[in-house]
């Protein structure tokens, strides 16, 4: 058995996602098949529509999502229909060498479905980050399934499903972020908001925002920055330093993914501090050229951050709390509601700056 349902597919590089029926097959072993209610619109997705990730063609987009369980397959004790989930694209294994070591968050063979969903004619779709969610129901492997409080808003929620989880994490858990510290985050989109918002949660007490559009540093504010620095006026590096003393920010975060704002990072951290790439760069970027005295000498930790490190089972249903305790306004990332057949053109708004996050409600 297989059901017929709309999802957003690119069919081809550079060519404009269209809305067609996707057919989903009935959960196998190990597997789930979730009615979606929100999925946010990623720049991941924009970089799959464009071929910067693989060339798989054709995607079935979206994975920033949260629905309700309708169908699991043999052997799933975890989610059962009724569930409300926000799908995660690390469903850890838990016996390779990172998950035997205690650090699942690492995981290096996470689960997708076995099956594939596909077009009418037989066309097995590729679902991006193994999730593929711009669709009325998606099948699942079962461990992508994070049970959340029912009571949140699905388009809010949603979003830890990928950009404004590997912000928070890329502050809490990747930087490491502690009470007192300051931190300088450069690119506040949805994934530099959610730094930012990470930050004022581990209890950083200066939050310095660094972005070149002043609407961004207005958005910033409302997750806790301290101060905004726009780099279109102001050199970003100088910027930080005095509003710290004179000596740099303890963590820096980039989440523009450039080698320009990467260096200035760099140089942007005091002796000792961290730096965190989370943005992602393409195949082309190369590491800037610095003294190899200045990484010495400069100590600390160059580090980077896939999905904020985050372990879905424990972060999504504590930010989940966190957000209805009205601790993390996660309503803010959520600039619009649209619908299926929106996406094309919320790609357009992603990339002048209008939106932190379209979000597609089902
Ligand atoms: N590491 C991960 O797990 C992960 C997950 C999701 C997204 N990402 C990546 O994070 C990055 C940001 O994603 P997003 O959804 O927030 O994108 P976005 O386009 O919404 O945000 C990027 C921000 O950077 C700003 N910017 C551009 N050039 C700048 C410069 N020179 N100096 C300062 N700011 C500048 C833009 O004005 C914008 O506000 C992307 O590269 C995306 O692919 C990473
Ligand atoms: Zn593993
Ligand atoms: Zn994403």
């Amino acid at each position: 058995m297989s059901q017929e349902v709309r999802g957003v597919i690119a069919r081809a590089k550079g060519v404009p996602v269209e809305v067609t029926t996707v057919v989903v097959p009935d959960p196998g072993p190990g597997e789930a098949v979730v009615r979606v209610q929100a999925c946010g619109v990623c720049h991941t997705d924009l970089h799959y529509r464009e071929g910067g990730i693989t060339d798989d063609f054709p995607f079935l987009l979206g994975h920033e999502a949260a629905g309700i369980v309708e169908q699991v397959g043999a052997g799933v004790t975890d989610v059962e229909p009724g569930d409300f989930v926000v799908l995660n694209w690390r469903a850890v294994c838990g016996t390779c060498r990172a998950c035997r070591r205690g650090r699942p968050w690492y995981c290096f063979a996470t689960h997708n479905a076995a099956q594939k969903m596909t077009l009418t004619d037989g066309t097995v779709l590729s679902p991006a980050l193994g999730i593929g969610a711009f669709v009325e129901k998606t099948l699942v492997h079962a461990g992508q399934c994070t049970r959340v409080d029912p009571a949140a808003r699905p388009a809010a929620v949603g979003l830890l499903g990928c950009g404004v989880m590997a912000g928070i994490g890329a502050a809490m858990n990747t930087g490491g972020v502690s009470r007192g510290d300051s931190v300088a985050v450069i690119g506040c989109g949805g994934v530099g908001d959610g730094a930012v918002a990470g930050a004022a949660l581990a209890g950083a007490t200066t939050i310095i925002a660094v972005d070149t559009d002043p609407r961004k540093l207005e958005w910033a504010r409302r997750f806790g920055a301290t101060h905004t620095v726009d780099a279109s006026q102001t050199d970003p590096v100088e910027a930080i330093r005095e509003l710290t003393g004179g000596f740099g920010a303890d963590v820096v975060i980039e989440a523009v993914g450039r080698p320009e704002t990467w260096k200035q990072a760099f140089y942007a951290r005091d002796l000792a501090g961290t730096v965190v790439l989370v943005g992602v760069p393409t195949p082309e970027m190369k590491v800037p050229e610095l003294p190899l005295l200045d990484v010495f000498g400069r100590g600390g930790a160059l580090k980077s951050s896939w999905y904020g490190d985050c372990l879905p089972s424990r972060d999504f249903p504590m930010l989940t709390s966190l957000y209805l305790q009205g601790r993390l306004d996660l309503d803010a990332f959520v600039t619009e509601e649209i619908a299926l057949d929106q996406v094309e053109e919320a790609f357009t708004k992603m990339h002048r700056g209008d939106v932190l996050r379209s979000v597609v409600i089902f």
